[in-house]
């Protein structure tokens, strides 16, 4: 189902059932808590589905507090993205013209990647507010919790040779990285290719998907996943060393519709910019950003990892990595830790 207002069309997923609707409903109602016997009477399920279904909402982002023979309270319910005030400030741009918005996806990418194969016009975007099957590079998971983060994907078409599509990582990761840094005011680096990192822990990432035959580009994907009000609580505990979010870093909550917006209008300049003038203004904005430079790496290859001094990118966007004797080695792909 889908409604329209302006150039969101917003997309009902149809993922929640009635049943949680409902529960939801019944707790909306009551400004103190309800029974379990009150919502399990009300729907005709046992009190352990009721259980099932409140600790399925807390997962969507729906703070609801139990306590034992008083019931269920709703306390908070996940933010939304304020999609007018998206399309208000990217009215009359190629990536404003087309906003599909969930509140849950299994991926955007996934989405985006099935309306490109459908047709769809370049610059349109899918954004969610929660992802169940998200997506990160190298077979990887991204999660993140409701409401909190940024997670959207853009469809491009480009008029370049399937050589040149993986830069468009580049141009996306300094995009974002703008978009971030006009907002938040604060500067974010970006690890070789796709990693957006602020004080040392990740932030966000980019998943560039593409599609093409014979040397030219039919669709690009570009996703990017961005920890944005996320609380470190909420940071799966085995990354709450390594990532980060606006909020964290801050201390302050971030406008997620500015920020998105912002993010859509950079991104757009430096597409422009890339398919028209080449990729010189992004490899630019990547190397003011070099989160790697100058430090030592580790790469994996398919051989073992290759261990030296991060020395850049050359202008393929290729990782240059200097060995014993100075002998410098370009990578084209690969995942890459400190040492
Ligand atoms: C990475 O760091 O490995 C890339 C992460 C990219 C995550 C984003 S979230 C929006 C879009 N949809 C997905 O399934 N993945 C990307």
């Amino acid at each position: 189902m889908e409604a329209a207002s302006a150039s969101v069309v917003y997309v009902e997923s149809g993922r929640m059932s009635q049943r949680k609707r409902t529960v939801i409903d019944i707790l909306r109602g009551s400004p103190g808590f309800v029974s379990g016997q009150t919502i399990s009477d009300n729907l005709g399920i046992s009190r352990n589905a009721v259980h099932k279904h409140v600790n399925s909402l807390r997962e969507r982002g729906y703070r609801i507090v139990g306590v034992s023979r008083r019931g269920y309270k709703l306390e908070e319910e996940p933010c939304r993205l304020a999609m007018p005030i998206v399309a208000k400030l990217t009215q009359n741009t190629l990536f404003g013209h087309s906003l599909r918005y969930h509140d849950e996806i299994e991926s955007t990418n996934a989405e985006a990647k099935a309306l490109a194969a459908d047709g769809a016009p370049e610059g349109t975007v899918v954004i969610a507010e929660c992802q169940s099957k998200g997506r990160g590079r190298l077979g990887r998971k991204w999660t993140s919790p409701s409401g909190k983060g940024l997670l959207f994907s853009v469809i491009l078409r480009p008029p370049l040779p399937m050589t040149e599509a993986h830069l468009l990582t580049l141009v996306s990761a300094t995009a974002a990285a703008e978009g971030i840094e006009a907002q938040a005011k604060i500067p974010v680096q970006i690890k070789w290719p796709n990693d957006l990192f602020l004080n040392n822990r990740k932030l966000g990432g980019i998943l560039l998907e593409v599609s093409g035959e014979h040397d030219s580009v039919e669709w690009v994907v570009v996703g990017i996943g961005i920890n944005v009000n996320t609380e470190f609580a909420e940071l799966p505990a085995p990354l709450r060393r390594t990532a980060i979010s606006l909020k964290i870093a801050t201390g302050q909550p971030v406008d997620r519709s500015v920020l998105l917006a912002r993010i859509l209008l950079a991104l757009e300049k430096s597409y422009l910019d890339a398919v028209s003038s080449g990729f010189e203004r992004a490899l630019r904005g990547f190397r003011e950003r070099d989160y790697l430079l100058h430090r030592s790496v580790s790469v994996q290859t398919r051989e073992g990892p290759v261990v030296g001094e991060a020395a850049g990118i050359d202008d393929r966007g290729a990782l240059l990595v200097e060995l014993p004797h100075r002998h410098i080695r370009r990578f084209h792909s690969g995942d890459v830790t400190l040492q």
